[in-house]
């Protein structure tokens, strides 16, 4: 089986390493035998060997049936219930497809994500004129930013379409009794999917979160659900054969040793929204009880030409996580050039993928010189098994190291406190004693 790799051999030394062992195998065992806090968020661990066949069709039925209707499918959603589709959509899809004319090819395109104006109110001059659908997906069914995306969106499909034809394009996923958009939902008659509880959003994209828009922009869910698959049985085991034990055990060691900040690197541009999910999997699961590496993302070598000088000589208290992409899917020369004005004659009938490896390398070797150690993690490709991997790998790797850091890996408290300034600064209704004190400090 071809398979995601992790290299630490350039981020701490064998002891460190081995000073972790012991902690590492025992979060294992946490997280697989469910015996720590947050253990009725665990739903994720066994997920790609038990999502039930029916469901999968369903969902592929589903997407094949909005593909029909629609030219365009919004996927309404925030943190979890947006950045892994965004992720895998992104990585898979060209580059410039949004500028191609393919008139044949459903566009998934998000919102929710986010409260702009202008975001939005061009969002809908986009759609105007088109055929287009709505995914609405909110664990909660309560969260501001997807409700206030999903009112407009329903409002302008409604009056384009009436209310009953604009039900048979929306598809709503959430909570399967809880919440507004259950609520919602039953009344309007959509297509529903559940959102199980013991499945955090920032561990939901394998469930139909991620799935259904996934299938909609034409990848192959059951491909990326085969690839977590094959992680899943390779991460039960509690030996270094693990990939995510030894991932866990090292990001460990290193902040144990003072590094606070680590940095997932790209060498594409096509995994920047990975980074992206990245984040929020390690920052809300990690960063709690005033613990936490601080995870951030960079592409390089875009971000070299503009956070290189920090990351090599800034403070020594970073390292970086590289996903090395082995295969580009297409193939580009360098071509000569008689006149050589450039002087890149050197690197003639070289491939891109060629430069931007020995770029991937040589400032691999420039940052461990520098003190920046490097835990390398190989991807065989841009498809969507290696992706499946990808996620399952990071997911329990998160698990695991959560629990070494002695943290609930499985909640977020603290996405609560923007959460209910905003609502007293809005005045609504049932802040009103929160309202009167943040007026007073304003
Ligand atoms: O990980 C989480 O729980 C959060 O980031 C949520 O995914 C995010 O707040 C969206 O919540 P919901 O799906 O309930 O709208």
């Amino acid at each position: 089986m071809n398979q995601i790799q992790v290299n630490i051999s350039q981020a701490a030394s064998q002891e460190a390493i081995q000073a972790q062992a012991e902690a590492a195998r025992k979060a294992l065992a946490t997280v697989d035998q469910a015996t720590g806090a947050g253990n009725d968020f665990l739903g994720w661990v066994n997920l790609p060997s038990t999502i039930a066949p029916e469901l999968v069709e369903d969902i592929c039925k589903t997407a094949a049936d909005l593909r029909d209707k629609c030219d365009y499918v919004v996927a309404i959603g925030i943190g979890g219930s947006y950045l892994g589709a965004k992720a895998v959509i992104e990585a898979l899809s060209d580059s410039f497809a949004a500028y191609r004319n393919e008139h044949t090819k459903t566009k998934v395109v998000f919102a929710g994500q986010n409260i702009g104006e202008d975001y939005l109110f061009e969002l809908m001059r986009l759609l105007d004129d088109k055929k287009f659908g709505i995914i609405v997906i909110s664990k909660s069914g309560t969260t501001t930013e997807p409700a206030i995306a999903f009112r407009l969106l329903k409002d302008m499909l409604e009056k384009k379409l009436g209310k009953a034809k604009a039900a048979e394009r929306i598809v709503a996923i959430t909570d399967a009794k809880k919440g507004a958009l259950r609520q919602l939902a039953t009344e309007e008659g959509y297509k529903t999917f559940v959102i199980d509880d013991n499945v955090g959003g920032r561990f939901s994209v394998l469930t139909p979160v991620g799935l259904l828009p996934i299938a909609v922009a034409g990848y192959d869910i059951k491909a990326l659900l085969q690839g977590a698959q094959e992680m899943e049985a390779v991460t039960r085991d509690d030996s270094q054969a693990n990939p995510s034990l030894v991932y866990a055990e090292a990001r460990n060691a290193l902040y144990q040793a003072g590094k606070k900040i680590e940095i997932l690197v790209n060498y594409c541009p096509k995994l920047h929204y990975f980074g992206e999910w990245w984040k929020q999997l390690y920052g809300e699961s990690e960063g709690k009880d005033g613990k936490g590496i601080f995870p951030a993302a960079v592409d390089f070598s875009t971000d070299l030409h503009s956070m290189g000088q920090w990351i090599q000589e800034g403070e020594r208290t970073i390292f970086e996580t590289v996903i090395s992409l082995e295969k580009q899917e297409h193939e580009v020369l360098i071509p000569l050039d008689n006149a050589n004005l450039d002087g890149l004659n050197y690197i003639a009938g070289k491939r891109i993928d060629q430069v931007n490896k020995m770029a991937e390398l040589g400032t691999r070797i420039a940052h461990v010189d520098g003190g920046v150690p490097n835990i390398q993690i190989t991807l065989p490709a841009l498809r969507e098994e290696y992706l499946g991997q990808l996620i399952y790998f990071f997911e329990k790797a998160c698990g695991i190291s959560g629990y070494m850091l002695g943290v609930n890996p499985f909640n977020q408290p603290g996405v609560e406190a923007y959460k209910r300034n905003m609502f007293a600064l809005l005045e609504k209704p049932g802040y009103e004693k929160e309202t009167a004190a943040i007026k007073a400090r304003l």
